[in-house]
């Protein structure tokens, strides 16, 4: 087989062949197909277009490029939950403990924040000492044991991923729903769970700007998923404004807690109570949504699900009595209200921006190797429809630094736009694609 072949074949839209695939995926991970080769392949793809099964034999072949994680020693069908990036999305942390208090097992493997979206590892090292390095052993123990375990992403997962995704970033080939959808599903299936549930998001803080969009690449996910056995759903949910209240690490962590214990705001809860219903259908725990929220419901009333945190927290290390005392999270020297100039209803929110403000903060991180502050961040007192009166607080910044704050007091000011118009506030779950098609809500 030679490269040279197989990029004419594509150019001319033809159909590859798994082995073709194969060939291709494993010649550039292991450095025989050089980078021009593959930018002329990925380019044919994006012009040409992979069908459902090239779809799946890419994704395959990503998977089987690197580790792929056996939790067979693990008892029962294992959940997992995947959200394609958003600002103030803090969902894992909720549902996690939820789906675990009711014994379905949750074995996570999780990334570090890049950019403007924060990582759920992050988050979790809010709590003082805890850690996401467990040996494979424990891991598995502690997932068998209280059915809740996260660990961080090996270096060696899904490598194909890495180095196309690194390729395609600087060869303008990123928008394509086979490369983005195999992509996405290669790193999830090698982490080894049997069910998946994709938070899909829209909107303008997500990477799909629209409904539509995002139900195309909810559709081609749950085909790979079920494809390759992997019971798999997506939710579809709106990124139009940040989820909840909070945007930062520590903050967030906070409104996790707050909403464990039934206090959290109406938008955050619907999108935990969606995405860990479909975690329970597909692990058999419930047979309904009806039922499956019924349960979920139960676990923020009888306390289980917030015992459940504390127990992970601890077991991973971290100093648990932050959950039972969240007042003990740090708290920053500095806090500004931005203000609004104008009376008015809040017409849109740059959702991108608001991430952008929480990074320039010290909340997120520009470089791999940037440190991040925790303490950091930003609370969303105005949402999308909600009526503003000048002078009124749209929004908190806490900050540690006066440069930083400086910095970013405009850039959050400049995220809202307002309007004399009455505006609907828009709904944050908008539908759910399954193996039968999508139903929009
Ligand atoms: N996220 C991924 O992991 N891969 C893509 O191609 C796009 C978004």
């Amino acid at each position: 087989m030679r490269m040279y072949d197989l990029i004419t074949k594509k150019k001319h839209g033809e159909i590859l062949t798994k082995e073709e695939i194969n060939f291709i995926v494993d010649g550039y991970t292991k450095g025989n197909i050089p980078d021009y080769q593959m930018s002329a392949f990925l380019m044919a793809v994006c012009l040409k277009e992979m069908n459902l099964q090239e779809t799946i034999d890419l994704t395959m072949a990503m998977v089987n490029s690197g580790d792929v994680l056996d939790l067979s020693p693990i008892v029962g069908k294992k959940a997992d939950k995947h959200s394609t990036g958003g600002v103030g999305d803090k969902t894992s942390l909720i549902l996690g403990p939820m789906v675990a208090a009711l014994g379905v097992p949750v074995a996570k493997m999780s990334g570090r924040g890049l950019g403007h979206t924060g990582g759920t590892i992050d988050k979790l090292e809010s709590f003082p000492g805890f850690s996401v390095s467990l040996s494979e052993q424990e891991f598995f123990d502690n997932v068998n044991r209280m059915k809740l375990a996260i660990i961080g992403q090996t270096a060696n997962l899904a490598p194909a991923d890495k180095k196309m995704y690194a390729l395609r970033d600087v060869t303008a080939t990123v928008d394509n729903l086979s490369l983005i959808s195999s992509s996405i599903m290669s790193k999830k299936i090698a982490a080894g769970s049997d069910v998946i549930v994709l938070d899909v998001k829209c909107g303008n803080g997500a990477f799909m700007k629209t409904l539509d969009e995002a139900e195309a690449l909810a559709k081609t996910m749950v085909e790979i998923g079920n494809g390759v056995g992997r019971e798999t759903y997506a939710v579809l949910s709106d990124m139009s404004q940040p989820l909840g209240k909070y945007v930062g690490n520590a903050l967030e962590v906070k409104e996790a807690i707050k909403t464990l214990k039934g206090q959290g705001p109406a938008d955050l809860l619907e999108a935990c109570m969606t995405l860990a219903s479909y975690m329970l259908l597909g692990a058999d725990r419930a047979k309904t949504v009806a039922e499956a929220e019924a349960l979920l419901q139960s676990t923020i009333e009888d306390g289980s699900a917030l015992k459940k945190l504390a127990e992970f927290v601890e077991v991973q290390g971290g100093d648990a009595s932050y959950v039972w005392n969240p007042e003990k999270f740090p708290r920053t020297e500095f806090v500004e209200e931005i203000v609004a100039t104008e009376d008015g209803y809040v017409a849109e929110i740059l959702t991108d921006e608001i991430g952008m403000t929480s990074l320039v903060l010290g909340g997120g991180r520009e470089t791999k190797e940037s440190e991040i502050d925790l303490s950091v961040g930003i609370k969303i007192h105005k949402k999308v429809g909600d009526y503003v009166r000048k002078g009124e607080s749209l929004a908190r910044l806490y900050a540690n630094d006066l440069t930083k704050l400086k910095a970013a007091s405009p850039r959050l000011q400049a995220a809202y736009k307002l309007s004399k118009e009455r505006i609907e506030a828009p709904k944050h779950v908008l539908g759910i694609v399954t193996k039968d098609g999508c139903t929009r809500f």
